[in-house]
């Protein structure tokens, strides 16, 4: 297509131009006159030029602001002595230590991008990451200009009764006018990024916490009057953390406050401003009745991933944001780890490795591939990526693995030290580890500079007179945009070996001359190929490798279904006896779509439905990982393995595997569902969530027998439960069948919970991802209803999201309804909120990957968009970026 007619080509931002910043802040006095419809803000700032650089025109960032007045050392400028365009502010002549005084007036009530000052329900706020802080002031706004911050805030007292920002509370007062003020002041020297400010009529909850000094933290969260009951599960998982960190990676929190507040219009999950967290409401507030267990996990890894970012991000933040996965990688890599320190490791692992297969391997694969550390970006928002923050966390995860556990604290104490209070690169972190162990890992930070998943293959080979066995290893790396060849990877690959009972065996290494000590032990591959020989080897084995998922790669190892299904029975690393299942139920499933490709006759593998079976008998292991390995991979995931993916072809085979399986284990799933029935108060716990799981899993394959009785079930699940997690469930298994029960559980559900937001975007997403024919129609329908609002991020992606994401066969329908009518919403969000626009524009990523009829589909949608005048950089970049390549 020709994109010549396309006027903005929105500028490339790229490593290799860093440059230190002319001048430095040392310090910010903010004042805000806050009004929702015009705020007054007046920054003076006390400047110098920073020494590793030299003298020149000053520059600072500004989007949509009303520029009032500027002085410098108190004067006034005229028009002449600066320059202002629709991105930056540039005073030609300044001294070498100066102050600057600036008024702007913004405009939070219009602001409906989410980003700097905005308005959302009731309440003022701020989102300054990554570039939003240039919408409430000029200023120069980059991660490496780090200053104390003093904020503050004047706003009518009835209105805005509670005013927050970032550190500690300093002095407040009341005007005569009915006005009133707050001061605040952070001691920490920050990143504009890190500035937050609220205000609004909120409820506040207050806990405490004594931090390993002995130092006493007022911890608060505040949330909007009616959601007061929902604070109780966030303010235990933030003690939680704090006590965390400090037991594992010696941090300590260092403000006297902790804030936490709940908004219901915002871009992301949460945000890590110091001593302010400004969180989503749906990723904090929970109770029983209105959350489910995957709420109440994901809110417990939220609250600790931004109280974590007080050290690995504000403490020590980021030069530029070519280093977003410094802070990004390793604190997801932190809460990942406190969340299998805190529930089921085993589950944590394998939901990881889920997430980053389903949803990392595939951007890897797809045009916007791109490095854990990119080189080049249009617009920063785009590269808050799956890349960043799973595959970040797990090259760090790596490192550790390399390192060892106590190697690993030993680096990261280090890095902690060394870097306290500045802003630094991964190549800093790095060298941190490699200081701190005396180790190199120059061939391993090619994991940050290379885009694609690598492959892992492995070949075999048992020499039973010589009782040698030999692991073949080989690596290589696909072509992904800009990167044609790649360089080998340093591979962490963990490996045991079973013999025919499924034990483990001895793994003495030839040129070893004591035996190696442990069950799994950690190969480093470093070159193309490798052979590792194991001697003593006295049957031969089943390797199991790349236990517990020890490297982000593609592993290609040919195992038989015999095979697999003696891992899935007996690996005694729990990742890989569910990987094993996974694989054995990719490759039947994928026999099922050829045979309906065929036109065969269909049949489940017999050797799957026992392996299966034996698994729903097993009384001894954790239900949580029952349900896990009961679970057939998504439809998603399916259509990844394939070099066409078959859209109708892979869901057929799914339900029919699925129907099969159920009409076969009948009984099974009817015994469990109910010894696991037991009236119980809710908790959370890892023993209740697991049962829980296996029963709506249960409940779910019973509903897949198509028997009407089963529809009963869910509907007294429904009607006696005590949480959302059994109500959702049952609902979810009620809107896949079509008549008059199902629209009456719809119903009645909507008006139990309508005066729930959190509640009511579930609502709209069990319906986005209904397998009945007419759900593109009813999607479109939900959108004019009252339960749904455009402008609010969790709406669309409950909503809309939903539907392109996880609904592949009517997204994909065959018409290309399904693209056109993204394409459409994309255009309007895209006036509304680019980042959003960009994020669902995401659903297209794999658009090659499907026929041709399709793709003509899916492109024909993209230049619909690529097309349209005054695209946002956001969605710019990455219609763009998908038509190219
Ligand atoms: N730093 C935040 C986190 O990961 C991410 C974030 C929150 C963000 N809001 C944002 C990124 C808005 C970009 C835009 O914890
Ligand atoms: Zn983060």
């Amino acid at each position: 297509m020709d994109l010549s007619n396309v006027e903005q080509s929105p500028k490339m931002t790229l490593l290799a131009n860093y440059q230190v910043p002319r001048y430095l802040v040392d310090e910010a006095l903010l004042h805000f006159d806050l009004d929702k419809s015009k705020t007054r803000v007046i920054s003076t700032l006390k400047m110098r030029l920073n020494p590793e650089s030299s003298a020149g025109e000053c520059v600072l960032d500004g989007e949509s602001l009303d520029l009032i007045s500027i002085k410098l050392d108190g004067k006034l400028l005229s028009d002449s002595e600066y320059e202002v365009n629709s991105k930056s502010l540039t005073i030609a002549e300044v001294p070498e230590q100066f102050e600057l005084e600036i008024i702007t007036e913004i405009h939070p009530d219009q602001n409906t991008a989410l980003e700097g000052l905005y308005h959302s329900g009731r309440l003022l706020c701020t989102q300054c990451e990554a570039e939003g802080f240039r919408r409430i002031t000029y200023y120069p706004d980059r991660p490496d200009v780090m200053t104390v911050f003093t904020v503050t805030i004047v706003a009518d007292a009835k209105q805005w009764p509670v005013m927050l920002s970032n550190g500690n509370l300093e002095e407040q007062g009341q005007f005569n006018d009915g006005r009133h003020w707050v001061r605040w002041h952070d001691p920490h020297p920050k990143p504009s990024y890190l500035f937050a400010l609220v205000a609004g009529d909120l409820y506040c909850q207050q806990d405490h916490f004594r931090t390993m000094n002995g130092r006493d933290v007022t911890l608060r969260i505040y949330v909007d009057p009616e959601n007061k009951h929902k604070c109780d599960h966030a303010l235990v998982s933030l003690k939680q953390s704090m006590k965390w960190d400090e037991e594992v990676y010696g941090r300590e929190y260092d403000l006297d406050v902790f804030m936490i507040v709940a908004v219901n219009d915002f871009n992301m999950g949460a945000m890590e401003n110091k001593g302010l967290n400004i969180f989503n409401a749906a990723c904090v507030l929970a109770t029983p009745e209105t959350a489910t267990d995957d709420d109440f996990y994901t809110i417990q890894s939220i609250v600790a991933h931004e109280y974590f970012h007080n050290w690995s991000g504000n403490r020590v933040t980021c030069r530029d944001w070519f280093q977003l996965s410094l802070k990004e990688g390793f604190t997801v890599m932190r809460d990942q780890s406190f969340s299998a320190d805190l529930n089921s490791a085993a589950v944590q692992r394998i939901d990881d490795v889920n997430g980053l297969r389903s949803m990392q391997f595939a951007e890897d694969a797809g045009p916007m591939a791109h490095p854990v550390r990119p080189d080049s970006y249009i617009e920063i928002s785009n590269f808050y990526t799956v890349t960043i923050y799973e595959k970040g966390a797990e090259v760090v995860r790596m490192i550790k693995t390399l390192v060892g556990d106590e190697g690993f604290r030993k680096g990261t104490d280090l890095y902690f030290d060394r870097h306290d209070g500045q802003a630094v690169t991964t190549d800093d972190f790095v060298k941190a580890i490699e200081d701190a162990n005396s180790v190199d890992l120059s061939q391993f930070k090619r994991w940050y500079e290379q885009a694609g998943t690598p492959e892992l293959s492995v070949k075999t080979h048992y020499d039973p007179v010589q009782q040698r066995f030999s692991l073949i290893l080989r690596q290589s790396c696909p072509a992904t945009p800009g990167q044609e060849n790649k360089l080998n990877f340093h591979i962490p690959v963990a490996v045991g070996l079973l013999d025919s009972d499924g034990n483990n065996m001895p793994m003495q290494l030839a040129e070893e001359v004591t035996p190696y000590d442990g069950d799994t032990r950690v190969l480093s591959l470093t070159e193309t190929e490798q052979t590792f020989e194991f001697i003593h080897v006295s049957e031969e084995p089943v390797a199991s490798v790349l236990r517990g998922f020890s490297a982000p790669v593609k592993l290609k190892y040919d195992l038989t279904n015999k095979q697999l299904a003696f891992l899935m029975g007996r690996d005694t690393d729990s990742f890989n006896r569910w990987d094993a299942g996974q694989q054995l139920m990719i490759n039947v499933l994928l026999e099922i779509v050829d045979d309906i490709q065929k036109q065969n006759t269909l049949a489940l593998s017999p050797l799957l439905l026992s392996q299966l079976e034996a698994v729903l008998n097993d009384e001894q292991l954790d239900p949580a990982l029952v349900a896990k390995m009961l679970t057939l991979p998504t439809e998603n995931y399916l259509a990844a393995q394939m070099p066409v993916a078959d859209v109708d072809g892979i869901h057929q085979a799914r339900e029919f595997a699925k129907r099969q399986i159920a009409i076969s284990l009948k009984p099974l799933f009817n015994a469990r569902y109910e010894s696991l029935s037991k009236q119980k108060k809710y908790q959370f716990n890892a023993e209740d969530m697991a049962a829980r799981s296996l029963k709506n899993l249960c409940l779910s394959y019973l509903a897949a027998t198509d028997d009407p009785l089963q529809m009963q079930r869910c509907l007294r699940q429904m009607k006696v439960t005590d949480n959302m997690t059994e109500l959702l469930a049952g609902l979810r298994l009620m809107v896949d069948q079509a008549g008059p029960e199902r629209e009456h559980a719809l119903r009645a559900f909507y008006e139990q919970w309508k005066h729930d937001r959190q509640v009511v975007d579930k609502w709209l997403s069990v319906q986005a991802v209904s397998k009945l024919p007419d759900t593109l129609l009813r999607v479109k329908a939900l959108m004019k209803h009252e339960a749904f609002n455009i402008k609010n991020p969790n709406n669309v992606r409950a909503l809309i999201g939903q539907f392109c994401r996880n609904n592949p066969v009517h997204f994909h329908a065959k018409d290309g309804s399904g693209y056109r009518f993204l394409a459409e919403q994309i255009l309007v969000l895209d006036k509304l909120n680019p980042q959003v626009a960009a994020r669902m524009l995401g659903a297209l990523n794999s658009w090659r990957r499907y026929d041709l009829e399709r793709q003509e589909l899916m492109k024909a949608s993209l230049e619909q968009i690529a097309t349209q005048k005054d695209l946002s950089a956001d969605v710019y970049e990455i219609v763009t970026k998908y038509l190219a390549a």
